[in-house]
């Protein structure tokens, strides 16, 4: 039997965690491949649940306790995945609320899931079957759904649809090469910071719909207002396609900048001038996308390489050109020339970013 390791990072949950250890343990008789172990990662909550952990060790010799200091949910889930790898030979661990939020009945469920090949399960919220609770107040699910969808397109992964989720199961392989990168993240921010880390050591992800329930005691401890500044700053700072607008922008004031040297200083023809300021704004492009904004996908350092793909990359580019210019002959002959600046970002922001940004993807830095 492979170990399976639960780690419930605990706060003043000493009204939760008795009910929910005893939940869990009865999932075992579902079992037949996977032997559950419990791991409290208890951080000197000062309501006792680390002494009501200890009584029920007594009688139940799968269960753990690790105590720690106070430093956030992340750092506890660092020290408990850290312990469940080096002393209780675990194959696979499991993030999991102790407000009883997490129905320990999907635990077989998210195992099926290993068993048939994921490397990463994620109990999801927003897809069919998954909810969160109906009562909550409109600003609570605006923030839930929104904060989501904010990672989910900042990150371009839209296939994972609920990034922030704390109840997954995570294998041995992806828990040891990622937990060294996880320092700096302390915080709640630590869930899409896993998830990122994970999607980019190629991490089979699975997610299985779950309800999402209210505690009913005690009190949740996220810092809201904290969490959403860091999940942004992470997004802002970890995109690729945040990154690629970025370079875009660059590309875009250096070919403005030349052709106005050129044309204004040196004198040049314009489309001489044209051509070097836009061949000098695709150049670096291409360098700065590849060495900063698809940098976990850079290209190898093969001449011939670099050779076809900025072909190919030039193809794009002027692909892209011409989308500009036809879509702004387009709305110009229905709406009108006066307002070719609001075409030009329409098309800019709706269809030339999201194109390029595809074929990038497909053709010049495709997954590995
Ligand atoms: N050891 C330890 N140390 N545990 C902590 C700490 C800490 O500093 N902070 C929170 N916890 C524990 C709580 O005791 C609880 O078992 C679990 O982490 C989740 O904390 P809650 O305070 O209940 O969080 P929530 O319900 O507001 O947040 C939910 O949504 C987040 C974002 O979607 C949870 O599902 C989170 O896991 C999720 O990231
Ligand atoms: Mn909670």
């Amino acid at each position: 039997m492979k170990t399976a390791v639960i780690i419930l990072p605990t706060y003043n949950e000493s009204k939760n965690i008795e009910t929910l250890i005893e939940q869990i343990f009865l999932q075992q008789k579902k079992l037949k491949l996977w032997s559950l172990s419990v791991l409290v990662v208890d951080s000197s909550s000062p309501d006792g649940t680390a002494q009501i952990v200890k009584k029920i060790k007594n009688s139940q010799p799968k269960l753990h306790l690790l105590e720690t200091k106070k430093e956030g949910l992340g750092k506890a889930y660092i020290q408990g995945f850290t312990h469940s790898l080096s002393h209780l030979s675990a194959e696979v661990v499991f993030e999991m609320d102790a407000d009883l939020s997490h129905d320990p009945d999907k635990i077989p469920e998210f195992l099926g899931e290993i068993d048939k090949g994921a490397d990463f399960v994620i109990g999801a919220r927003y897809i069919p079957g998954g909810s969160i609770p109906k009562d909550w107040a409109f600003h609570r699910k605006l923030f839930s759904v929104f904060g989501n969808l904010i990672v989910r397109v900042g990150m371009m992964k839209l296939s994972v649809t609920d990034w922030t989720s704390g109840f997954r199961a995570i294998k041995k392989w992806v828990v040891s090469e990622i937990t060294p990168e996880l320092h700096n993240y302390s915080g709640y921010v630590f869930q899409v910071a896993l998830l990122d880390k994970a999607l980019k050591k190629k991490a089979k992800i699975v997610e299985i719909p779950i309800h999402f329930s209210d505690r009913k005691y005690g009190v949740s401890k996220i810092n809201s207002v904290q969490y959403i500044v860091q999940t942004l700053i992470y997004v802002f700072t970890k995109s690729s396609f945040i990154r690629y607008v970025i370079v875009g922008l660059v590309g875009a004031v250096l070919d403005f900048g030349i052709s106005y040297v050129l044309i204004e200083k040196v004198n040049l023809y314009l489309w001489l001038a044209t051509l070097i300021s836009a061949e000098t704004a695709i150049i670096s492009n291409f360098l700065f996308n590849n060495f900063w904004s698809f940098s976990h996908k850079k290209l190898e350092t093969k001449f011939s390489l670099y050779v076809s793909k900025f072909a190919k990359f030039n193809i794009i580019s002027v692909g892209s050109l011409a989308i500009q210019a036809g879509g702004i002959e387009f709305f110009g002959y229905l709406f009108g020339r006066k307002y070719w600046y609001f075409y030009k970002i329409f098309i800019l922001a709706f269809i030339v970013i999201p194109y390029s940004y595809i074929l990038y993807n497909k053709i010049i830095w495709k997954e590995k």
